[in-house]
């Protein structure tokens, strides 16, 4: 099953692997990709992973949270976008632009001083306390968000992913814990989810109802069970009314993940040595499938091949995504398919944030 192609929407993929979207720390400072990346990603299409998710590409000069992280603000990255999305397209490969806004966890500089937020709750982990969007500032981003995902079109892109995940602005409004408002921005469940659905439609408009969108969903924001914060925060079932929403919004597919930084090591968690410890966010993709019928993709700490097939023969998840698996090894797809690997080689010790260029810095012996 892991090797049966699958559809999302219009889109047409040779098999259920998902190449999370990771930061790589390759583009040049002002958000420019570069040929770097171009390389990286046909690679990893060269290698046959199905689809390829870019790292997080920021829709606003302000709202970029990495150094070195691609931006997609203004049309004069659509060269060399084009350029990529040529490469990759070359070597039969699928790949998707991840758009972002770092809102609440944005990098603070001279210029963006302060983040903002829907509301202006302090972020413990940053020590920051992001300040409250006006209606006029939503409404601009809503247009930002928009213009990305045109251009992620124009570009040659086979889709966008909307990050909705890990406390970045998007996410900040689908959690209770980040969204305190009293408008049609915040409080239900429907308004929280409201500015997703709006950059949806906005998309459709522009690029046309057929381009498909992507969204990666925060089920949890991870706080500790039992934690004053937990109790305000986003979790099932609420994620799975999000989730219902975002497939009448006309979301092609979503990939289940979780964790704000201010919960700490939730997203990327380390030592992943036993299978018990794999594929972290499983509980809250079966209850999301099972009140869905777009395609899930599970993202999350998944490194056995045996669990690869049951993940998806259980109920569990349509594709199986993977982040530092692909930089350890960006041809475990092929040995995979050879049988020549049980499990990937990744110990998930997170040395390969590397603010050089992401890379396998483990040594094995
Ligand atoms: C170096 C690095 C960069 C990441 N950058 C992004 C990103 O840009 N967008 C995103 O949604 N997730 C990002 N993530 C999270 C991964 O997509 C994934 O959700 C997480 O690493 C868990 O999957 P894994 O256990 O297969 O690595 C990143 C992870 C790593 C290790």
């Amino acid at each position: 099953m892991i090797f049966d192609p699958i559809q999302i929407c219009g889109l047409k993929l040779q098999n259920r692997f998902v190449r999370s979207a990771t930061q790589e720390f390759m583009a040049k400072a002002d958000g420019t990709p570069t040929e770097r990346l171009g390389e990286l990603y046909e690679n990893l299409a060269s290698n046959k992973v199905g689809l390829i998710i870019t790292g997080y590409s920021y829709v606003l000069p302000g709202g970029q949270s990495d150094s070195l992280q691609q931006g997609i603000y203004s049309d004069r990255f659509l060269e060399p976008y084009r350029k990529i999305t040529e490469r990759v397209h070359r070597k039969n490969g699928k790949i998707v632009l991840q758009i972002v806004h770092g809102g609440r966890q944005a990098t603070v500089s001279k210029e963006y001083p302060v983040p903002i937020a829907p509301s202006s709750v302090k972020d413990s982990h940053s020590g920051q306390t992001p300040r409250e969007m006006s209606e006029a500032e939503i409404l601009h981003l809503i247009k930002a968000f928009v213009a990305a995902g045109s251009r992620a079109k124009e570009a040659g892109f086979d889709g966008v992913q909307l990050h909705c995940a890990h406390g970045f602005l998007l996410s900040n409004f689908l959690s209770p814990y980040t969204n305190r408002r009293t408008d049609r921005w915040g409080g239900s469940v429907e308004n929280r989810t409201r500015i997703v659905t709006e950059i949806v439609k906005g998309i459709k408009e522009k690029a046309g109802s057929d381009f498909p969108i992507l969204a990666k969903l925060n089920a949890t924001d991870g706080f500790r069970a039992g934690s004053s914060k937990a109790k305000q925060a986003l979790d099932a079932p609420e994620c799975v009314e999000i989730a219902k929403i975002l497939e009448k919004a006309g979301i092609c597919a979503l990939e289940i993940s979780g964790g704000i930084s201010e919960a700490g090591s939730v997203t990327i968690k380390s030592d992943i040595n036993s299978r018990a410890k794999e594929a972290y966010f499983k509980k809250y993709s079966k209850l999301i499938k099972q009140a869905v019928g777009i395609p899930l993709i599970l993202v999350g700490g998944i490194r056995t091949v045996s669990l690869m097939r049951e993940l998806l023969e259980e109920g569990y998840a349509d594709l199986i995504s993977m982040s530092r698996p692909f930089i350890c090894e960006p041809d475990l797809i092929l040995k995979i398919k050879k049988g020549e690997v049980e499990k990937a080689r990744c110990v998930s010790c997170n040395l390969c944030f590397d603010i050089e260029g992401i890379k396998c810095n483990f040594e094995f012996d």
